[in-house]
């Protein structure tokens, strides 16, 4: 994977090879961290970049902050602007993935949450599949427990407890499947291991309330929404036994790395007729055109990167570097 050129740090945009943490940091040594994955879709119509629902995702970077007792100098908004600058300058014209982090950066010894300084970073690269397997995954109940919300908050994105999703994921991939569905202690379904779940049964969308140890997923609320306001689907938020997935006609994972996938077989019991089924189907047709800006209905959760000047001057390049390709074949 090659890295970014910039990074936001220390309150500014430096050149990313200068945003160094010492081998001491705590956030390194104990997971004091919290983290947000946002992703940008390159719009080749309108010749735009468009950061989806980037203040949503900022403000769950905020309480997960909050749940480690971390208090941030930017609020959604700042962060919100701090990333575009950064996006901006690194001048992307595909698909992206935007990275932040705030952690305890204090180069000490000792486990607490209090009395120590947070930090900020962002990164931003260009970013395909996290699942290659996106329209018929096979997926395999973990013998992982997802970590409960009283040992470390399963709501918030933090990074100590990405060991329990790393676990999880490595189990899943050696043992041949493409990734892994979690239980929480109860037994319930809780999600994959950086995805949320849903499965579809009758006709009816199922999911794992906030309650079941999942993490707060931004996706999750955006295809609700979708399923019921676009596709006229019913969508039930309550806790799915683990049979229920060996019955279901359909499942997904969905959050911001994996989009939607379409499960279809989970530990090599075919899902429905073993092949993605129509809501799946259709969930992913509408995600894609939502998130590229081509909804106007939901153009308010897509934040353009680049403003009109820029705009102009892309295109301007676009076409003289057509004309170049033309002129010298
Ligand atoms: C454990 C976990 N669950 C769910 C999700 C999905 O959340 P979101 O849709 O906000 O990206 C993620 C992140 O991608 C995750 O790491």
């Amino acid at each position: 994977m090659a890295l970014p050129r910039y990074a936001f740090f220390q309150g500014r945009v430096v050149p990313y090879s200068e945003a160094h943490v010492g081998v001491l940091t705590h956030g390194l040594n104990y997971g004091t961290g919290v983290f947000s994955g946002i992703r940008g879709y390159w719009n080749d119509d309108e010749k735009q970049l468009f950061v989806f629902r980037p203040e949503d995702h900022y403000k769950r970077f905020l309480e997960s902050a909050r749940m480690l007792g971390m208090t941030l100098p930017l609020d959604a908004r700042g962060l919100t602007g701090a990333m575009m600058d950064l996006v901006r300058q690194e001048g992307f014209r595909e698909d992206c993935y935007v990275r932040s982090l705030a952690f305890y950066a204090d180069e000490t010894v000792g486990v607490r949450l209090h009395d120590l300084t947070p930090e900020t970073a962002i990164v931003a690269l260009p970013y395909g599949r996290y699942i290659e397997k996106e329209e018929g995954a096979h997926a395999t109940i973990s013998s992982w427990r997802r970590v409960d919300d009283n040992a470390i908050p399963a709501r918030g994105k933090i990074v100590g407890s990405y060991v329990n999703s790393a676990l999880a994921k490595t189990e899943a991939m050696r043992s041949g499947f493409d990734e892994a569905i979690v239980l929480n202690g109860d037994g319930h379904v809780a999600e994959g291991s950086a995805a949320n779940f849903l499965l579809v049964r009758n006709g009816v969308v199922l999911t794992p309330p906030i309650t079941d140890n999942i993490l707060e997923g931004i996706t999750r609320r955006t295809v609700i929404d979708l399923l019921r306001d676009e596709l006229g689907i019913p969508v039930v938020e309550r806790s799915i036994d683990r049979s229920e997935i060996y019955v279901a006609d359909e499942a997904m994972f969905v959050g911001t790395g994996v989009q939607i996938v379409a499960i279809t077989r989970v530990d090599h019991r075919p899902m429905g007729n073993g092949r993605i089924g129509p809501i799946a189907a259709a969930l992913r047709k509408l995600y894609f055109d939502v998130v590229r800006g081509r909804r106007p209905e939901y153009r308010h959760w897509c934040a353009p990167v680049y403003t009109g000047a820029e705009e102009t001057a892309a295109r301007n390049r676009e076409e003289a570097q057509r004309a170049a390709a033309v002129a010298h074949p």
